[in-house]
């Protein structure tokens, strides 16, 4: 091979490069060039034949073509792809003023919208929303909240266990939002004002109870706040979620040990004819449990009783939005059955407030 012959197969690759008219006609130069049959190629098997002298010079030869015309290759490779890009960018178009589906489809689930109504109306009041982890130690879940080791009221909340971590601690799956009480005295200074809703765990199944539930704790830590504030607050938050403006409310006194008085709240109802009625008719139905925040709890979040007092109260979420809505099973609000979370179901649009109205 001479070097004429060399500048030839120079001038014909360059040629057939730039007279490739798609990335499919340009492939077949390459091919024809540097593939295992390719012209190039054919050139470095004739290196092996040469004498030292000759080899290296014809080598550097062919390793000069063998980059021009790699490098030819691959800048017209860029031009196809960008024109190809270009030709997408011109006739793809989209109108984003076009509505994302024609039908509405998708709606907010009873509870999550009932979440929403109890943080609209604790909000006007003043209280944020606090959150805590799922899966709890058992300090936060039971120690903290006066819970005695032992103690029977550890075994009435039939507790998921997780598997002995490493570090010793028994986790486990909080069978109340309590404990978000406690992390928020432990990392938060008085005035506290919170409500706390999530999911909580118990074993238990059957038309009133599911595994996993939804609680909302409240919290309030102050120097004066008393018994007299929690009624207020709870009778102003059932007459505001319920809509109904008379609805009377009763307390009657309890046991929880992280509360010392503590009291369950009943609303007035009439269960007349099997139908559930909310409203003054005599008749009362048990709605949550409440308290005032006992000294040990204070004392093992660092707060001294002397000092600070408060109230706490919690209530079933499933079972205030099933009072509300009329939803006589609790279970289906997990079945994720389409039939059912069309019916009760909610636009995603009503977003529930106390002044743009809770019950639309
Ligand atoms: N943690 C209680 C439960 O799961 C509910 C409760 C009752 C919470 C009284 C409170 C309270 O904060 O004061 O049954």
């Amino acid at each position: 091979m001479t070097q004429n012959s060399i500048e030839q197969l120079r001038g014909d690759l360059l040629a057939a490069i730039s007279a490739a008219g798609d990335s499919s006609a340009l492939e077949e130069v390459r091919v024809s060039a540097l593939g295992k049959k390719g012209r190039i190629t054919a050139l470095m098997k004739d290196l092996g034949a040469m004498d030292p002298e000759a080899r290296k010079a014809f080598g550097q030869q062919v390793n000069a073509l063998k980059a021009e015309v790699g490098s030819a290759l691959e800048s017209r490779k860029q031009a196809f792809e960008a024109a190809a890009l270009n030709a997408r960018l011109t006739t793809e178009t989209m109108d984003v003023t076009l509505p994302v589906r024609p039908e509405t489809e998708g709606s907010l689930h009873p509870i999550s919208q009932t979440m929403d109504e109890i943080a609209a109306i604790f909000g006007v009041m003043g209280f944020e929303v606090a959150e805590g982890p799922d899966v709890e130690d058992d300090f936060h879940n039971f120690t903290a909240l006066n819970f005695p080791p032992g103690h029977p009221a550890r075994e009435m909340h039939d507790t998921f266990f997780l598997q002995d971590a490493d570090d010793g601690e028994r986790y486990l799956l909080r069978t109340h939002t309590s404990p978000v009480q406690i992390r928020t005295m432990m990392n938060a200074k008085a005035p506290i004002r919170i409500i706390a809703p999530g999911r909580t765990y118990r074993c238990d199944y059957d038309m009133t109870h599911t595994p996993m539930f939804h609680q909302v704790e409240g919290l309030i830590i102050d120097t004066e706040s008393h018994m007299g504030h929690l009624k207020g607050c709870l009778a102003e938050f059932v007459r505001t979620y319920f809509g109904v403006d008379n609805l009377p409310v009763r307390f009657r006194p309890s046991f929880f040990p992280f509360t010392e008085p503590s009291a369950e709240m009943d609303i007035g109802c009439s269960r007349q004819g099997g139908e559930l009625k909310l409203g003054d008719y005599g008749d009362w139905l048990e709605i949550l449990g409440c308290g005032m925040v006992h000294p040990n709890v204070l004392k093992a979040c660092g707060l001294d009783p002397d000092v600070y007092q408060g109230f706490a109260f919690g209530m079933g979420i499933e079972r205030i939005a099933m009072l509300k809505y009329g939803i006589p099973d609790l279970r289906t609000f997990f079945e994720s059955d389409l039939r059912w979370l069309r019916h009760y179901g909610f636009s995603a649009l009503d977003v529930p407030s106390v002044t743009g109205g809770l019950n639309r």
